[in-house]
């Protein structure tokens, strides 16, 4: 089987996950220094220029491998990835979306890709369709989710490493040296780690968000449905409160077009803060370095 960290050419196994829109260079550049692969989230690009920017700018930052994610349903990808494989990038991540649409390109323009998903079904077809690695996102990810009901990730990576004959990387609940060596323990090559990663110092997230991540406390994150889908958020006693508010009308509130401006803004009315339920072992704000060095310890 591949090997994933000669995939990735890094030192550890160790993928940023995207966040919606939000893109830092000193995040991705951070990411990659200490050891781990730093990632671009293009899933929602429209903007070509914008994504030669953001390139040069992480270049400027790091001279070790980054990758992209990309969502399969975004219409720019067959610009997009042509743009990505003659900047080098060498693995992209892809979500949302069937990976037959868009690996035979991937592959014809000398890419890697690992397909995210939620559920054995899904890593068999992907493995079928040419998918390079399965990152395996358990029901704890932070994130958008289906609405079916879905395993946890100590139950769903074992399953899919016994199902797939391609890399599996955990995603979901992993922000510590014991999250790490328990993902791969169950059968993963590597990690994806969402947010850990949003509440570190090089984060571009607003304060308010990593503070909330800081306190929340065991039970503190559920799934809400955000238009036709579920995302994992952060409950402050305030939205329990709107919650349970008989004039809230839960399926009208939150709206995936609002997501990029909320969290750009803490604007957590609009759309809660997003984060998996991972963030009641999170008690600090402190360097990515700091964070990858004490996860491979
Ligand atoms: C607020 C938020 C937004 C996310 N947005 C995306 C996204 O746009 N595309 C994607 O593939 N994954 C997305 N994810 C999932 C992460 O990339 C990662 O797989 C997940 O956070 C891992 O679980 P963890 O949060 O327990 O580390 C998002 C996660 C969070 C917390």
């Amino acid at each position: 089987m591949t090997n994933l960290n000669e995939m990735l050419q890094t030192k550890y196994p160790i993928i940023q996950g995207p966040i919606g829109a939000m893109n830092s260079p000193e995040l991705i550049a951070a990411i990659s220094n200490a050891g781990g692969f730093g990632m671009l989230a293009l899933g929602f690009s429209s903007n070509i220029e914008e994504i030669k920017r953001l390139i040069l700018e992480v270049k400027k930052l790091t001279d070790k491998p980054f990758g992209a994610n990309i969502m399969i349903i975004n219409p720019l990808n067959e610009q997009i990835l042509p743009l990505l494989a003659e900047s080098g990038i060498k693995t992209v991540t892809t979500s949302v979306g069937f990976p037959g649409k868009i690996y035979p390109l991937l592959h014809d323009l000398g890419m890697k890709g690992l397909h995210v998903l939620l559920s054995v079904k899904h890593a068999v077809s992907a493995e079928k369709a040419g998918a390079d690695g399965i990152i395996a996102a358990g029901a704890e990810a932070g994130g958008l989710r289906s609405t079916g009901s879905e395993s946890s990730t100590m139950v769903l990576v074992p399953m899919i490493a016994d199902s797939v004959n391609i890399p599996v990387i955990a995603a979901g609940g992993i922000a510590d040296s014991r999250g790490y060596r328990a993902a791969l323990a169950l059968g993963a090559q590597g990690v994806q780690i969402g947010t850990r990663f949003l509440a570190c110092t090089e984060s571009p997230a607003q304060q308010r968000w990593k503070d909330q991540i800081v306190n929340c406390e065991d039970g503190g994150t559920d799934l809400l449905p955000v238009d036709y889908l579920m995302m994992r958020a952060i409950i402050t006693p305030e939205l329990r409160e709107r919650l349970n508010s008989p004039d809230f009308d839960i399926k009208k509130e939150f709206k995936l077009a609002n997501a990029s401006k909320a969290w750009e803004s803490a604007d957590f009315d609009l759309v809660p803060a997003g984060a998996g339920q991972v963030s009641a072992l999170i008690h600090d704000i402190k360097p990515v370095k700091d964070i990858i060095d004490e996860m491979v310890r």
